[in-house]
């Protein structure tokens, strides 16, 4: 019994992000079944040591996995860890690392971020040249990582030969790749490959994978993929304030998403409900969908007046307020019968609005 009273309703679902969503009820079990007698903290658990052979399945045998509390956490101490002081990160211009961490990497990791305009989020080779450049002078940043986000924050994913394709680019001119894997379980999904075929066998260095959105409570894990790309990630953990005491508990809940194919269903799952809601939305006059629907983010242009009636109703975020544009994202538990009420809903204010 718990004198906790539930103060929200379950059956209200929105569109606003997958971590608006609980947590799915194997993570919660598993929770419960870390629980109870004691463990040595700070990761020298039982479930944490399972860890990583729980990883190594996925990324292979020269994976180490650090869990960490949360996504830019993850990734900030993933490009300390990559970096030295006078070295610069290129990235994306809406890189999650560079538009939503509130400049973490620039405040907690002193890091330089040499940003590129993209169309669609996706870095290139060629792009990335429009800032790895420099080698060597003293006065400017010197480059010496690519991050790029699988799957990107515009909804869009990268096919593995186009990660490869990246990785080669930059190994090539002595740069490390890191990917922001936060959605690295819908881009599987959506690729329909292993999360290896992206990371791992891509080239890859190093990878923030994320958990959260993937059903967990909390709980992300920089899997490091070349032990050489990285330093000292063991005391940046700590000192980026990443080191959980209770750690059986973050290492549980991966090893529950990982270790069968939770992973996958709950991906599939999103990915198919953000289908079925472009589907649905697509043909309704006064709604366009601009951007491929690729894993679990639909894009969508509409009428301000019909996008703040709809807000009244669902959470959603207005992505580009000079365009209209919003995003919509699903979750691993996200049904039909949302994405049908919610479609419903988006065709009723426009006829109320005409
Ligand atoms: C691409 C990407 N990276 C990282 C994160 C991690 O964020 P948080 O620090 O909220 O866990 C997010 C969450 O929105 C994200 O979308």
């Amino acid at each position: 019994m718990t004198d906790a009273i539930r103060r929200h309703d379950p059956l209200v679902k929105g569109f606003a992000s997958d971590n608006y969503a609980g947590v799915h009820p194997e993570i919660l079990q598993a929770i419960a079944l870390a629980n109870e007698g004691h463990q040595t903290a700070y990761g020298d658990d039982v479930y944490t040591r399972a860890l990583q052979d729980v990883f190594r399945r996925h990324f292979g045998p020269t994976a180490e996995a650090w869990p960490m509390f949360n996504g830019t956490g993850a990734n900030v101490v993933a490009l300390r860890a990559m970096t030295a002081p006078w070295e610069a990160v290129v990235c994306a211009e809406s890189a999650h690392i560079h538009t939503d961490e509130g400049g973490a990497p620039e405040r907690s990791a002193g890091l330089k971020l040499l940003t590129v305009a993209t169309p669609d989020g996706k870095l290139t080779p060629e792009l990335i040249d429009t800032q790895a450049w420099g080698f060597g002078d003293e006065h400017r940043a010197q480059p010496k990582v690519v991050s790029i986000t699988q799957t990107t924050e515009l909804g869009t994913l990268y096919t593995p030969e186009e990660i490869r394709a990246i990785c080669d680019h930059a190994h090539q001119l002595g740069m490390l790749v890191h990917l922001d894997g936060a959605r690295a379980t819908n881009a599987a999904a959506a690729l329909d490959v292993p999360l290896r075929a992206f990371t791992t066998d891509a080239g890859v260095d190093v990878l923030s994978f994320g958990g959260t959105k993937a059903g967990l409570m909390f709980g992300e894990a920089v899997v490091v993929l070349n032990p050489d790309a990285v330093r000292g990630l063991r005391y940046l953990r700590k000192t980026s304030m990443q080191l959980a005491s209770k750690m059986r508990f973050v290492s549980v809940q991966f090893e529950a998403l990982l270790a069968g194919d939770l992973w996958l269903r709950n991906a599939r799952n999103a990915n198919a409900m953000a289908r079925l809601l472009a589907d649905a939305v697509r043909d309704v006059p006064g709604v366009e969908v601009p951007r491929p629907v690729q894993a679990n983010a639909v894009f969508a242009i509409l009428p301000r007046e019909v996008t703040e009636r709809l807000q009244k109703r669902f959470r959603f975020y207005t992505w580009n307020e000079a365009t209209g544009e919003v995003r919509w994202m699903t979750a691993f538990d996200t049904t039909e019968a949302d994405v049908n009420a919610f479609a419903a809903a988006v065709a009723e204010e426009i006829r109320s609005c005409m």
